[in-house]
């Protein structure tokens, strides 16, 4: 990661130069802001805001047009040296370049879980309930990028917790599909599935 900053360091220094702006010197202008409220390289210290590393190129543009597009409610939120805003209106500040410019770059960093206290009794029945309804989609316990969902495995509990309490007032949009196996689970239920993908460290 070191090589990669000082390079986009000397890509900035050269723009300042005029010479002509290669895209990625702005990703780095734009990645840092992202990293003020998601943590260095998009892991999150903060169980309010997700970690974003490692998920699929794909995945973080769907879900930055959502934000953009109204599908998805985002909370505000202040970092320690920087304003409050939300998603909704970081995202529609960004061009479509830029989307695919930070998508790529949070792609490329590796998602690391969260070392979080768990019930592991609770966390065994959420496997089972994950491997029924959830695995086909988020393969390989919810870690698996190549799926083009968010990678839920290892994330922050305050955070899923509270994604699952919008998509089950149906306040944020889902696939279909997932809708229909939504629909049928009961709140010890989707305490036992956060338990899981909270225990997988
Ligand atoms: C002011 C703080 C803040 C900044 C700056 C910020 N985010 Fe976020 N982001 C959040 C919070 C809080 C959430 C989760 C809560 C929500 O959806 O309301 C979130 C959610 C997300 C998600 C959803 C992850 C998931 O698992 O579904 C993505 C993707 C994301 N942000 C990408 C970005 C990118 C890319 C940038 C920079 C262009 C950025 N964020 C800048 C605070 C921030
Ligand atoms: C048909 C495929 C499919 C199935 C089945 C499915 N999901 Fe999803 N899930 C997705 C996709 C795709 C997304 C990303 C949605 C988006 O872009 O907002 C997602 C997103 C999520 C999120 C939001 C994560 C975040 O950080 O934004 C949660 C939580 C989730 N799924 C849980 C589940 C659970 C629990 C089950 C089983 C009961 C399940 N899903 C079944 C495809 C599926």
């Amino acid at each position: 990661m070191k090589i990669r900053r000082v390079h986009w360091a000397a890509l900035a220094a050269a723009a300042l130069l005029a010479i002509s702006l290669p895209l990625s010197a702005v990703a780095s202008e734009l990645t840092d802001k992202c990293d003020k409220c998601h943590g260095k390289n998009g892991n999150s210290e903060d169980e309010k805001v997700p970690t974003i590393a490692g998920f699929s190129a794909a995945t973080l543009e769907d879900i930055l047009h959502e934000y953009q597009d109204g599908d998805r409610p985002a909370v505000k939120y202040k970092p320690k040296d920087g304003d409050e805003t939300d998603m909704v209106e970081i995202s529609k500040k960004l061009s479509d370049d830029q989307i695919k410019e930070v998508a790529k770059h949070y792609a490329a960093q590796k998602f690391i879980p969260h070392k979080q206290s768990f019930d592991a009794k609770l966390a065994k029945k959420g496997a089972k309930i994950h491997k029924h309804k959830c695995e086909k989609c988020h393969s390989d316990g919810g870690s698996n990028p190549e799926d083009d969902a968010a990678i839920l495995a290892g994330q922050w509990r305050a955070y899923l917790e509270h994604q699952f309490k919008l998509i089950a007032e149906h306040k944020r949009e889902v696939p279909k599909k997932m809708r229909k196996k939504f629909k049928k689970l009961k709140e010890k239920h989707i305490k036992a599935l956060i338990e899981y993908y909270v225990s997988q460290q």
